[in-house]
């Protein structure tokens, strides 16, 4: 594999470089943000070659090699390996994307993997989603309602009401598609960002809900909702294939209606 170069302007400097086992048939080179509140080599790009015919076919597979093998302090985080639980979020390749679903064969060149952009970073590749989670916690992710359950214990809602909440349920909450929207970049104190706001929606649209007017006005704000100026980086990135734009878009349908 060739030497890696920066771009001159950089801040970051070059790191560990830890070299394939000499019989390795097939090398790919990753090249990985470091950053430690405890290290003052700080940030650096450490690149580690791997054997590919000894490594998972997923790029999360080969950060959990890099960590079990060359450097036990490289830090992510990781759950599930499905897609589920949106936990190993990342930019690999210039792209928001999980790393679990990340197949390394998509990557031509070198593997380049950064945090989500924009965020604080606690360690490595581990954002700091406090402020994230706390505007999801604002638009009460729960169902509201003063209805009873029935004898059973369900709250039914017909097949047309369900299929309402399609391309919605599906969200992992990676928050790949706020971390890729400008508007989020810019003003992510106040703007909610297309993840919050496509659950948001997701809750509005629930036809067993009662408290759709009030989490309308709740949303009724020029910055919580509306800075979403549909750049629409947000349905380019999400690696579940969702459309946090359009779920926007549904939210203002609502607020024109009313
Ligand atoms: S809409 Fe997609 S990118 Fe955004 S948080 Fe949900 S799964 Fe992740
Ligand atoms: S590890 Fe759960 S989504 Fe990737």
């Amino acid at each position: 594999m060739a030497e890696f170069t920066l771009p001159a302007h950089s801040k970051i400097t070059k790191g560990e470089a830890y070299k394939a086992p000499a019989d390795s048939s097939r090398v790919k080179t990753f090249q990985i943000y470091r950053w430690s509140p405890d290290d003052d080599r700080n940030p650096r790009i450490d690149s580690f070659d791997i054997d590919l015919d000894d490594c998972g076919p997923m790029v999360l597979d080969a950060l959990i090699k890099i960590k079990s093998e060359h450097d036990s302090s490289l830090t992510f985080r990781r759950s599930c390996r499905e897609g589920i639980c949106g936990s190993c979020s990342m930019n690999i390749d210039g792209t928001n994307t999980l790393a679990c679903l990340k197949s390394i064969d998509d990557v031509k060149d070198d593997v380049k993997i950064y945090p989500l952009p924009h965020m604080p970073v606690v360690k490595d590749l581990v954002p700091d989603l406090s402020n994230a989670y706390r505007q999801l916690a604002s638009i009460e992710p729960w169902l509201k309602t003063d209805k009873t359950a029935s004898a059973d214990g369900e709250r039914k809602q017909s097949q047309d009401d369900r299929e309402k909440l399609d391309g919605l349920w599906e969200c992992v909450l990676c928050f790949s598609c706020s971390t890729a929207c400008p508007s989020y970049w810019w003003n992510s104190d106040e703007y909610l960002g297309p993840a919050v706001l496509l659950q948001a929606y997701r809750w509005i649209s629930d036809s067993r809900d009662d408290y759709k007017k009030e989490r309308l006005d709740a949303l009724d704000d020029s910055f919580a909702l509306y800075r979403c100026h549909t750049i629409m980086n947000c349905a380019k990135t999400c690696p579940k294939g969702l459309n946090p734009g359009k779920a926007i878009a549904g939210i203002k349908g609502e607020m024109a209606r009313r």
